[in-house]
């Protein structure tokens, strides 16, 4: 959108210099001149990524610089459609201001370039850091600055990338693209449905969910492993992927509802591919996987499972059940155990709805 500001935050590494040269690439080569500014990394450097993504561009600049007045004066020359800042951390807004990276020079430099952008209808996309440190003046520092922000995500097998748009003036939030990162740079995985399910049959202690992101249903295998703890200090609980103090709750109303004493037992649990869910439908999906492992018992083939756990061990009902369902049929799956909860159309595979979760491991075969 001309005269938008638009922040692209990621951990170091994970590939925003290669997304933002790749769309500066295809950017230029449709609307004309862009202007690629980095304060990290010399012309050489870049060049030379140019070169390994197939970036051959007239219309694509280049300037290294961290100074945000030559960056301005370098705008006002080449009037281009677009321009990156890589990264925002390495503006210097104010010669005898603080420390470069520091809040202050980075609040400017993106006030100063969210107004250049408004005044001469230009795309400004900004780059920014995430550091664990806290070091650095982060994204969100200037996320009320900007008309998007959108994040780009690593899981933890290390190819794959999803980028997600956290807010969005002007389109949907919580859109989810994905990407396989190899020696040609981004390309988009243009079926992520099944990438998140490991390959073969799920054993025990594995579930499949589908999980809603943004318009996408993802198939997503929750893992699951419970075994007996070592008795010195408190058993191990920990998640990859899933939210750990969800997860305690979840533990909390199997152990009343179903029955289970868990205080001497470790818990795992991780997503196949390290993919993030913060979905409540996924609930459900790891009481299954934890139940299952406790059982060693797998769960029924070609069943999914979604739903939101209650405290008192009652499934509530989720957001665009109907989509999640159409999709899991779509891959072959032929069951899917969920909340009761209007369900408009034809399914064409078996639906069980549940009201509580004694109900689901029976199901299951796992009461
Ligand atoms: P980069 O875009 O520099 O990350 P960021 O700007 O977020 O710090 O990407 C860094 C990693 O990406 C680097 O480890 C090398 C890898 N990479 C590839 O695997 N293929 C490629 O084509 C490119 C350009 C980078
Ligand atoms: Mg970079």
């Amino acid at each position: 959108m001309p005269g938008s500001v638009v922040l692209l935050g990621g951990e170091p590494g994970i590939g925003k210099s290669t997304l933002l040269l790749q769309l500066a690439g295809a950017l230029a080569a449709r609307s004309g001149p862009v202007l690629y500014i980095s304060g990290e990394e010399s012309p050489g450097q870049v060049a030379l990524r140019a070169r390994r993504l197939g970036i051959d561009q007239p219309a694509l600049y280049f300037l290294a610089e961290q100074d945000l007045h030559a960056v301005l004066g370098a705008v006002e020359r080449l009037a281009p459609t677009a321009l990156v800042v890589d990264s925002l951390q390495t503006m210097r807004a104010r010669a005898d201001g603080p420390d470069i990276g520091s809040v202050p020079q980075v609040r400017e430099s993106a006030a100063i370039l969210a107004h250049l952008a408004k005044g001469a209808g230009l795309v400004c996309l900004l780059v920014s850091h995430i550091t664990k440190g806290g070091d650095f003046a982060g994204p969100k520092t200037v996320e009320h600055l900007v008309d998007a922000a959108i994040y780009l995500e690593g899981t933890r097998d290390g190819q794959l990338r999803i980028l997600r748009s956290m807010k969005n003036r002007f389109g949907a939030t919580d859109e989810v693209a994905v990407y396989q990162m190899g020696v040609q740079g981004l390309t988009e995985v243009a079926n992520p449905s099944t990438l998140f399910l490991s390959s073969g049959t799920p054993g025990p202690g594995a579930s499949i969910v589908p999980v809603l992101e943004g318009s996408r249903t993802l198939l997503v295998e929750i893992q699951a492993l419970v075994t007996p703890a070592s008795g010195y200090g408190p058993p191990q609980r920990r998640t990859a992927g899933l939210e750990l103090n969800r997860v305690l709750v979840l533990l909390a109303v199997m152990e009343k509802h179903l029955g289970l004493t868990l205080g001497m037992q470790d818990c795992y649990l991780a997503t196949a591919g390290g993919i993030e869910v913060r979905e409540p439908a996924a609930d459900l999906g790891a009481c299954a996987a934890l139940l299952s492992s406790v059982r060693a018992r797998a769960l029924p083939e070609g069943t999914v499972v979604f739903g939101e756990v209650g405290l008192s061990g009652d499934i509530r009902p989720v957001r665009r059940a109907p989509e999640r369902l159409r999709e899991v049929a779509k891959l072959g799956f032929d069951r899917a155990i969920l909340p009761v909860q209007p369900l408009r159309g034809k399914l064409s595979l078996e639906v069980i709805q549940v009201k509580g979760i004694e109900e689901v491991a029976e199901q299951l075969g796992l009461s």
